[in-house]
């Protein structure tokens, strides 16, 4: 089996990038914040079909949490996942270390509106800010082919190409389906904080998801209807349960070809999200 040894600065990076184009190779790129399941997993296998050399990065990233969210504790695995990844068609990791990414004196920021407006923002106002920045300054550093990102994060990978396409960065977007488990559950790192009661309460996220995706009830009462049915499914709050327009994130109107469905909601401190076209 082969073994990966991260690559800790970005100069090491760049000098891998710059090999494997010497050698024709055509790069990918996977970002990630560690603690890998299957879902990423699928998103490495998915650009491998696309690329040659693919770099998985590791890197649970500061400017994306607000204070009191799980930054701390948030699982970090990087022994594990440098075995798993060993196992698949990943040629390099990147897993810088915070200073590196974020040098003493660090005073730029990537500011995102369009789709970054409403659902995450409402909750998690720094959250897109955070994202947007750290996504630019990998795929900047790496300036690869191609990147993915997982559907599961639907509103984050639509700000990411809006993003790339606002500021030029000459990469090809794609995006990886959602990788789910036996009940619909859509894997998540954060699914490791639930308990045994609470992982049952969880499964019943993608059944309602569904549901509000099929309804026939115009979106404002499918949408009432999905609310009531988390809260009484056992989630302590619903963030958004809602239809949207596919392509902006705004409410539907007659200009609207694509409809997703997306989900937003809390298991005491978890919190989890979903997402599906919807008719
Ligand atoms: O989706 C994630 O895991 C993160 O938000 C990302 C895109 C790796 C940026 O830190």
């Amino acid at each position: 089996m082969k073994s990966l040894t991260p690559i800790r600065q970005i100069d090491g990076l760049r000098d891998y990038v710059r090999r494997q184009r010497a050698d024709g190779q055509r790069v990918g790129l996977v970002p990630t914040m560690g603690a890998l399941h299957d879902g990423h997993l699928s998103l490495v296998e998915a650009i491998s079909q696309q690329a040659d050399a693919v770099i998985v990065s590791i890197f649970v990233n500061p400017t994306q949490f607000a204070a009191h969210e799980d930054l701390d504790t948030y699982p970090r695995h990087e022994t594990e996942d440098l075995q798993i990844l060993a196992t698949t068609c990943a040629t390099a990791v990147f897993a810088p270390s915070a200073g590196e990414m974020y040098p003493s004196g660090f005073a730029t920021s990537v500011a995102v509106e369009g789709p970054a407006k409403g659902l995450e923002t409402d909750m998690r106002p720094h959250f897109f800010a955070g994202v947007g920045l750290v996504v630019t300054k990998l795929l900047l550093q790496a300036l690869p082919d191609v990147a993915i990102f997982g559907e599961k994060d639907y509103q984050q990978l639509l700000v990411i190409r809006r993003i790339v396409r606002d500021l030029d960065i000459p990469v090809e977007i794609i995006g990886g389906p959602i990788i789910r488990e036996a009940d619909g559950l859509a894997m998540s790192s954060r699914n490791a904080y639930l308990s045994a009661d609470q992982r049952v309460i969880a499964g019943r996220l993608n059944q309602i998801l569904r549901a509000l995706a099929e309804a026939a009830d115009p979106p404002d009462i499918a949408e009432a209807k999905a609310h009531d049915a988390l809260l009484e499914a056992g989630f302590s709050a619903v963030d958004y349960a809602c239809i949207r327009d596919a392509e902006t994130l705004a409410a539907p109107d007659v200009q609207t070809t694509r409809r997703r469905a997306l989900i937003a909601a809390r298991l005491g401190d978890i919190r989890l999200i979903d997402n599906m076209d919807a008719r």
